[in-house]
């Protein structure tokens, strides 16, 4: 039966956990052959075409592309999604942890994009998709660096979508509310009472729950097919409401 991503090749960096894993599993169910680019790819899914890459070294992240060109010889889809957090207000971190949360979250993806460029213009459906987050549209307290490296997320995803429709590269991001991954669980396993921490990360969500990445990996899936043909330089939210609705507290 062919399906929709039937033929093509999707690269996810960060695919050995949480989001990009589900990213990964939605788009092969979907036909897709996929390459996980992680900097653990022994935690991949084996079904996928795991290969080592940290985005924050551009040499290995060339490698990392000539090594899925080699073993499928294309490349139409990236998902740009490895990323990593950071707390505290401006005053609190210093400027190695902010090179740092940049070098990963927003030069990881430039240098995926860049090192993919040349055979996504081969493809005749290519489309890249970043993995944003709701800390770039709406102020969460003690995130201002997080916030700011998916802010330059978004600009980024517009400013691509502008410079490569011309050449039929598609290119939107999702903004994910809280989501539970293993991320989520890291930071709760941090935090003095964990279960009253994932009840206020809960109730901040206006659904009353955290965000299942299969979610995500659903609204991925969408926006790197060809069935969003017309769709590029968006956001998605997909964060149970958190950016756009403002609830009356329950009586
Ligand atoms: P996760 O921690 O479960 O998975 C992240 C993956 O990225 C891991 O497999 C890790 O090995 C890989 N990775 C980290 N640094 C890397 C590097 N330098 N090079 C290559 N791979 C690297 O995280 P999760 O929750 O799945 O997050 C994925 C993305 O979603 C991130 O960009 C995050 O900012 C974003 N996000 C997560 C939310 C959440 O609540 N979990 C909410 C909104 C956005």
């Amino acid at each position: 039966m062919e399906l929709e991503l039937s033929g093509l090749v999707a690269i996810v960096t960060g695919g050995a956990s949480g989001i990009g894993a589900a990213a990964a599993d939605r788009m092969s169910s979907m036909g897709a052959q996929v390459a996980v680019l992680d900097r653990n790819p022994a935690a991949a899914d084996t079904s996928h075409f795991a290969v080592q890459a940290d985005v924050s070294d551009d040499e290995s992240v060339r490698k990392a592309i000539d090594e899925v060109i080699k073993e499928f010889g294309r490349l139409d889809i990236v998902v740009n999604n490895a990323g990593i957090g950071a707390q505290g207000t401006v005053a609190d971190n210093s400027d190695e942890e902010w090179q740092k949360v940049f070098d990963i979250n927003v030069f990881g993806m430039v240098r995926v994009s860049r090192a993919a460029l040349p055979y996504l213009r081969q493809s005749a459906v290519p489309a890249i998709v970043n993995t944003a987050s709701v800390a770039a549209t709406a102020g969460l307290q003690n995130r201002a660096l997080y916030s700011a490296s998916k802010g330059a997320v978004v600009a980024l995803t517009l400013s691509m979508a502008a410079d490569h429709i011309h050449e039929g590269i598609r290119v939107n991001c999702v903004n994910p509310g809280t989501a539970d991954t293993p991320w989520v669980e890291r930071l709760l396993e941090t935090a003095p009472d964990p279960a009253e921490e994932r009840a206020a990360l809960e109730s901040r969500q206006p659904q009353g729950r955290l965000v299942k990445a299969e979610e995500i990996a659903a609204a991925i899936a969408y926006l790197v097919s060809p069935s969003a043909g017309s769709t590029t330089g968006t956001s998605l939210a997909v964060d149970g409401g958190m950016q756009g609705l403002r609830l009356r507290p329950v009586a």
